[in-house]
């Protein structure tokens, strides 16, 4: 009987335990592959094909390796940072990786990281410490990231996003089998929607605030205040603008770095008479730089 009582109890122990543990991971991706599949955009290339490969171009589409500057950066952040100088972060070895851990950077770089378990955060930590960009790139901010998840920002006005739609401009049914609704998303077209990754400041909400890419704040603080009437959207220069489309440029594209800034050079020459013959050639030179970005330039 002492026996059974005991078995009852650990049972009753073990259970609530176990439930709680498997309704934590419910519907959470467990490997990168799933994490892909849930978030998976091939279907869209179908119809819209200018749009997709205009993406595939874009560094959105790379988001966790960039020019390659981001992973060897987020490596660091594991080894140097994690692993050593954060020393209270729990962290020694990639099985210690949480899904909190990586957050420092994917919040921005990988926002669907939060539909997944600590094991693909371990597992985007290890190709991250090995190179490893085929895995890499099997995630990245695709079509669904910001036609769905990042489509509302005032939730306890709007709500969540919901599941099967696409964010647009457009309201009505859409020919995706896992995507058939069209809804509008209010914020398509604001500074807003680009600012949820493009940054303020320091992330305080991390338990160790991280500060990457700040330009968002320097656009609303900065830009628009100095351009009054003639303030432009992210997505009017960087999109709309020329057809740059789903590239989002910026000073990788020619054109755009040519438009950045505006050198004007005046100078003047003259002569010193240092002492009787002896003329010493000079020159005065003022140089006038102009930001026409609608932000400071460079930033991340
Ligand atoms: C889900 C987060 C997210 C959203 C939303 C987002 N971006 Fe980005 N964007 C990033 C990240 C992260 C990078 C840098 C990727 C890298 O280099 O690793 C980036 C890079 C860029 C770049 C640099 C491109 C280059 O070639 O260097 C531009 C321009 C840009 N974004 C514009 C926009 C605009 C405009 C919007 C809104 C319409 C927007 N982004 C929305 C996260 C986001
Ligand atoms: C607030 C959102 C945010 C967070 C958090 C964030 N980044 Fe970024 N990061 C961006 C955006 C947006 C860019 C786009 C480039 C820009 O603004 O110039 C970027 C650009 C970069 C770049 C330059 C990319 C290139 O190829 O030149 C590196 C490197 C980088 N991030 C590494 C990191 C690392 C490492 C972490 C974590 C420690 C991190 N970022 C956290 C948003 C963020
Ligand atoms: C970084 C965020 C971002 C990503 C990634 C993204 N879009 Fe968009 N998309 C936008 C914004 C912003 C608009 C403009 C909304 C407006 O002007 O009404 C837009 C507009 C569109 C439109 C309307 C036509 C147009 O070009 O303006 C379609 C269709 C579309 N996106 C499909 C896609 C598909 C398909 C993908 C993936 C291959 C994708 N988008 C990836 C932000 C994004
Ligand atoms: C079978 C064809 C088909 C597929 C597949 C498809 N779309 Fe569409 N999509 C359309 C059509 C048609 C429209 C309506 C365009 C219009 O009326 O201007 C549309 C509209 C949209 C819009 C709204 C554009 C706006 O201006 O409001 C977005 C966003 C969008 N699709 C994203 C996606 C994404 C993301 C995928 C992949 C998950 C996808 N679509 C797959 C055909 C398709
Ligand atoms: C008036 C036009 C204009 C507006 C508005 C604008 N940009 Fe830019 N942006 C530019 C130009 C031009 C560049 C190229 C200079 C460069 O990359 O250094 C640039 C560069 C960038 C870069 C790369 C920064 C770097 O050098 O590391 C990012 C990221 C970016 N813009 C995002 C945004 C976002 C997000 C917004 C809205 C909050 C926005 N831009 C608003 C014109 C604009």
């Amino acid at each position: 009987m002492k026996k059974m009582l005991l078995v009852l109890v650990t049972i009753a122990l073990i259970v609530p335990v176990a439930v709680l543990a498997a309704q934590h991971q419910a519907g959470k991706a467990k490997t990168v592959d799933e994490l892909a599949k849930m978030y998976d955009v091939s279907s869209c290339k179908e119809c819209h094909a200018k749009v997709f490969e205009e993406w595939s171009q874009s560094i959105h589409s790379r988001s966790l390796v960039g020019t390659g500057r981001t992973m060897a950066t987020i490596r660091n952040a594991i080894t140097d940072g994690m692993m050593k100088e954060w020393k209270k972060s729990g962290v020694k070895e990639v099985k210690d990786i949480r899904v909190e851990h990586m957050m420092s950077c994917t919040k921005c770089h990988l926002p669907q990281l939060q539909d997944a378990t600590d094991e693909v955060a371990q597992q985007i930590a290890k190709a991250v410490l090995d190179g490893d960009e085929e895995t890499l790139n099997k995630v990245s901010i695709n079509c669904i990231v910001c036609h769905n998840m990042k489509a509302i920002v005032h939730k306890w006005v709007d709500g969540e996003p919901e599941k099967g739609a696409v964010y647009g401009k457009l309201e009505g049914p859409h020919p995706d089998k896992n995507y058939p609704a069209m809804k509008t998303s209010l914020i398509r077209q604001e500074a807003i929607f680009c600012g949820q990754c493009h940054g303020l400041g320091p992330n305080f909400e991390l338990k160790n605030p991280t500060q990457c890419a700040t330009l968002y704040g320097s656009y609303l603080h900065n830009y628009v205040p100095e351009s009054g009437l003639e303030a432009q959207k992210c997505h009017e220069c960087h999109k709309n603008k020329k057809d740059r489309g789903h590239r989002f440029p910026a000073y990788r594209d020619p054109e755009m770095l040519k438009e950045a800034v505006n050198v004007e050079v005046q100078t003047k020459g003259y002569q010193l008479l240092y002492a009787a013959g002896q003329h010493i050639p000079l020159a005065g030179v003022v140089v006038t730089m102009t930001n026409n970005a609608g932000h400071r330039i460079p930033d991340g």
